[in-house]
């Protein structure tokens, strides 16, 4: 479909799976998206505190196959994924060793590190990826999700029935803290 349909809201974006060769393009839109997007919930300071450590590429993810990407004239114009891993935000740069599997009979699987590229925010490439998210924790055999979401993704998530548990600070570089929720939803199926 064009990119300039009036219906935007009824864009269905074909996602494809990350590939390792992708990492450097991610890289690239990351900041791009963070200091858009997030400039109404965060300071400058805060989100340039959190690009690399809290905001980077997650190459375990791409490795696993649970990382989708949405593109646009062959550029990268969305990205975001779940997981099977502990790990509920972050890039692999500062990670020190394996990022340990979940049990999908005990935990919650996780959602990770969606970015839109700020052209594209709000045409429903978020809606898409989550939607391919659940569909794929799901069919993993996870019966609840947890996300540790920025103030920016929160609307998102709570439109997909996610509830905030839990509101707390990951702590940055120079003393800094960012603001986030935990967010959570069952998969059971409810009869
Ligand atoms: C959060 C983010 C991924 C959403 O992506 P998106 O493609 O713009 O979202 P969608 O267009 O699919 O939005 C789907 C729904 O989410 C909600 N939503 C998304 N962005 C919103 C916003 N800024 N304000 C209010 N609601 C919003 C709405 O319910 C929206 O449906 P609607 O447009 O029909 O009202 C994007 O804003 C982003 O990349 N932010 C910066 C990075 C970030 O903080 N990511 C979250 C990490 S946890």
């Amino acid at each position: 479909m064009s990119s300039s349909s009036t219906i935007t809201d009824q864009i269905t974006w074909p996602l494809r799976l990350a590939r390792e060769g992708d990492a450097a393009a991610l890289e690239t839109l990351i900041p791009l998206s963070v200091r858009a997007l997030q400039a109404p919930y965060y300071s400058q300071a805060q989100m340039e505190a959190a690009l690399g450590p809290v905001f980077g590429v997650d190459r375990q993810l791409i490795r696993d196959g649970t990382y989708f990407i949405a593109e646009q004239d062959g550029a990268i114009v969305g990205c975001g994924g779940w997981s099977r891993r502990r790990s509920h935000y972050g890039g692999d740069s500062g990670r020190e060793g394996e990022d340990g599997l979940l049990d999908p009979q005990r935990d919650a699987a996780r959602v990770r590190a969606f970015f839109v590229h700020p052209a594209w925010a709000r045409r429903g490439i978020g809606r898409n990826i989550m939607a391919a998210c659940e569909r794929a924790i799901i069919e993993s055999g996870f019966r609840s999700v947890d996300i540790v979401a920025t103030l920016a993704g929160e609307p998102l998530y709570a439109s997909f029935g996610y509830a905030v548990v839990e509101s707390y600070d990951i702590a940055t570089v120079n003393g800094l803290s960012l603001p986030v929720v935990r967010m959570t939803k069952s998969m059971e199926r409810r009869v």
